[in-house]
Order: structure tokens, then C-alpha cells, then sequence
């Protein structure tokens, strides 16, 4: 049954594709005296929360980073939870993916997952796959800097066979290579914890995208929180590198008299 979809009155524009950066889980857990994988498995109850608010808001997609291509150089304790935790919320939350509607994908370097966790993964996709809600994107083991260098290699191998003219290489064909090019670019995208960086996050696909960024750890970032993010994206103005109508007149230069 597909739920109920209200979407909210932002006052302005409504991000079709929200993109988010999910910090601070460690810096969470450790502040309250416990261990960092504490924040991780409190982390899962922001990720339900957002994903199901995102569907009943009528959000087309919603692409979280999970966990990043440079991850796998924290301590093997870390990691192994992680992957563990992946298994069990790949099995557990199928209820509730399926309850709302929600198509799961994923995108990174899958082969580097392990064996059960890649295929919970699957399992869970293949489930989701006729569902025609929200998209949930699970960035996992992902790099944008190995997702550019994989198209790439893609794209030089088929120029070898002779199958891409090198010349017609244009933005829209290296988009074509890229993990998943169906999907439009987020138009906003938030990062929790405070850190002002992109940490090798869809650098292509993030081009245009409006940045907000909170001070609130992952495992505390919840609906108020979203729609708050999501309001304030609505009041931004993006220009795409152009100039709004009301700034075309002020752009003529006809009255401006020659200065050199
Ligand atoms: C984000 O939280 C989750 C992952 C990167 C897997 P962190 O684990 O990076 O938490 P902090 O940034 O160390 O607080
Ligand atoms: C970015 O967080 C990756 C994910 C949220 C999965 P990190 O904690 O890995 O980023 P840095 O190390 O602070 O840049
Ligand atoms: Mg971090």
C-alpha cells in the first residue's frame, strides 16, 4: 500500500533530491561517555526517521553517505561493526522501506563489502525494485574521485575497442559512466557535525547543489531538523551561473559611460 504524500509549504522551491552527509556519530557517542559504535546504532534511528519523512514529503531522492571509500582505514573493530550494522538494517528496516513505498539502490565499490552484507544489500534492492516511491541512494564504500576515475577507465576501454568516438566525449557522456545517471543531481545537499568540507562526496553531481550545513550530530539530526534544512533551501536563490529577471535590467550597460 503506498502511504500518504503531503508535501509541506516551504514557501519557496522544494528539493526534489536531498542528498546528506551523516556526521558525527562518533563525536556523539563520545561526548556521552560511550563507545563510538554507540553513535553508529543510534545513527540507524535518524536514517528510519529522515527516509521515512522524506518519502511521506513526497521527496523523489534521497541519497545518504554511509560509508565512504576512505572508511575502510578506520580501525578494524569500527569497520566490522559497521558492516554488521549494514546486514542487519539492509534485513530489519524492509518493512518499512516496503510500507513507504521506497526503491533502495546503492553506489560505491559494492565488491569491497563483505560477503553477507552485499547480499542482505541485494536481497533488500531486488525486494524494493518495483516499488514507485522515493529513491533511497546508500552510498557504501564510495568515492567520488573513484566513481570519476572508474568512468574514466570505462570510457577509455570502450575507445580502445573502438566503441566511443573520443572526440564526442561530451559532460552527458561522462555522466553516463558515472554509478547511477538516471538519477537528477541533489539540489541540497546537508552535512551534519559542522565540518565544511565535501569529503569525496558527488563532486560531479554536486556542482549546483545548495549546501547546508548543522551543527547537529547524525544520531540527533531528525524531522524538525530536515524541515528546517529544507526551508531554508527553499528561501535560497540559484542562479545555475545566469542572472534572475529582476537583474537583467541592472546588467545593461548602456547608460554606463566609457571610464577608460
Ligand atoms: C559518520 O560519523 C559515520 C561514518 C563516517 C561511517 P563518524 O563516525 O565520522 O563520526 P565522527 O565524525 O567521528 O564524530
Ligand atoms: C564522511 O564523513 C563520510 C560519511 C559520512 C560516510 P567522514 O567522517 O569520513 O569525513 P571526514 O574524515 O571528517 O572528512
Ligand atoms: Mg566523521
Amino acid at each position: 500500500m503506498s502511504p500518504i504524500v503531503q508535501r509541506p509549504d516551504l514557501g519557496g522551491p522544494f528539493p526534489e533530491h536531498i542528498a546528506i552527509i551523516m556526521d558525527g556519530n562518533g563525536r556523539w557517542a563520545t561526548e556521552r561517555g560511550m563507545p563510538r559504535v554507540f553513535g553508529h546504532r543510534e545513527g540507524v534511528r535518524s536514517v528510519r526517521e529522515v527516509t521515512t519523512e522524506c518519502a511521506r514529503m513526497g521527496v523523489k531522492s534521497l541519497t545518504l553517505y554511509a560509508f565512504s571509500e576512505e572508511n575502510w582505514k578506520r580501525p578494524g573493530q569500527e569497520v566490522t561493526y559497521l558492516m554488521r550494522l549494514l546486514r542487519v538494517f539492509m534485513r530489519r528496516e524492509r518493512k518499512t522501506l516496503m510500507d513507504n513505498d521506497v526503491r533502495l539502490r546503492c553506489i560505491g565499490r559494492l565488491d569491497r563489502l563483505p560477503a553477507a552484507s552485499l547480499g542482505a544489500l541485494r536481497e533488500t534492492e531486488a525486494l524494493t525494485a518495483d516499488n514507485d516511491g522515493m529513491l533511497l541512494r546508500l552510498a557504501l564504500s564510495y568515492g567520488s574521485r573513484a566513481e570519476i576515475a572508474d568512468a574514466a577507465r570505462c570510457m577509455a576501454e570502450e575507445a580502445r575497442a573502438g566503441t566511443l568516438d573520443p572526440a564526442s566525449i561530451d559532460e552527458e557522456t561522462l555522466r553516463a559512466y558515472l554509478y547511477d545517471p538516471t538519477t537528477p543531481d541533489p539540489d541540497l545537499v546537508i552535512r551534519t557535525a559542522g565540518e565544511m568540507r565535501v569529503s569525496n562526496f558527488l563532486l560531479w553531481q554536486l556542482s549546483y547543489a545548495e549546501f547546508y550545513v548543522t551543527p547537529s550530530c547524525w544520531p540527533e539530526f531528525r524531522r524538525d531538523q530536515l524541515l528546517g534544512a529544507m526551508k531554508e533551501f527553499a528561501s535560497r536563490r540559484r542562479k545555475f551561473g545566469g542572472l534572475e529577471e529582476g537583474d537583467v535590467a541592472a546588467a545593461s550597460t548602456e547608460s554606463i559611460e566609457e571610464t577608460t
